[in-house]
């Protein structure tokens, strides 16, 4: 599929069928994204590939699904049959940057690249799902701590939410897209 198809058809999708997602479509996806850029290809993101059902109940009960399931919002983390969890290590990028072809340490960061290139792996993850005929979608998570500490991630590295990948349930849009477009995004020239 051309780029700009990939674009138009990516959307985030919240409820997912029971099928397993085919481990070399996986493979092919976790290889997109890990071929996403970073600054000074630092590589400093990484993810955690969750497919046990037991685990993926645990991380739907942490979101609190079921509450939001009660609110009539479909049934997400848990049927989603693979979660990829988002993290970066910012000291990963502080040790890059202290090499000698940096100009020097970067006492304060003008911009936790690390986020940055967190959300270019995830649109790298976000485009390829689509490519290979599978759906995805990202959730924030409020219980961080709670993710942390249920997946043995060490205390440095930041977590940053779920992406879930499978097949799609629904074309069922997320309320947020009927806000529309945003107009005057884009300035020519000058602000
Ligand atoms: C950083 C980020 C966080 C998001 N968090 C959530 C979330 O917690 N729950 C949710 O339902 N959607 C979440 N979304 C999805 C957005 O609501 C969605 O991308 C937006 O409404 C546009 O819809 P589309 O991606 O389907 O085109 C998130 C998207 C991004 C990029």
């Amino acid at each position: 599929m051309s780029l700009y198809s990939l674009l138009k058809r990516r959307r985030m999708v919240r409820e997912y069928q029971p099928q397993q997602v085919e481990p070399e479509k996986l493979e092919r996806i976790l290889e997109a994204a890990l071929s996403s850029p970073s600054a000074g290809h630092s590589q400093g993101t990484s993810l955690v590939v969750l497919q046990s059902s037991e685990t993926r109940q645990a991380i739907a009960h942490l979101a609190g699904e079921s509450d939001w399931v009660a609110r009539g919002y479909p049934a997400w983390l848990s049927t989603a049959p693979v979660h990829l969890v988002l993290c970066a290590e910012p000291e990963v990028y502080r040790q890059r940057y202290k090499e000698s072809d940096k100009e020097s340490a970067i006492k304060q960061w003008p911009v936790p690249y690390w986020h940055v290139d967190a959300g270019c792996l995830m649109m790298a993850l976000l485009l390829a799902a689509v490519e290979e005929g599978l759906a995805a979608g990202f959730q924030g998570i409020q219980n961080l701590p709670g993710l942390q500490s249920l997946l043995g991630i060490p205390p440095e590295v930041e977590v940053l939410g779920v992406v879930t990948l499978g097949y799609s349930q629904s074309q069922r849009r997320g309320h947020s897209t009927g806000r529309g477009r945003r107009p005057g995004r884009i300035h020519r020239d000058r602000w």
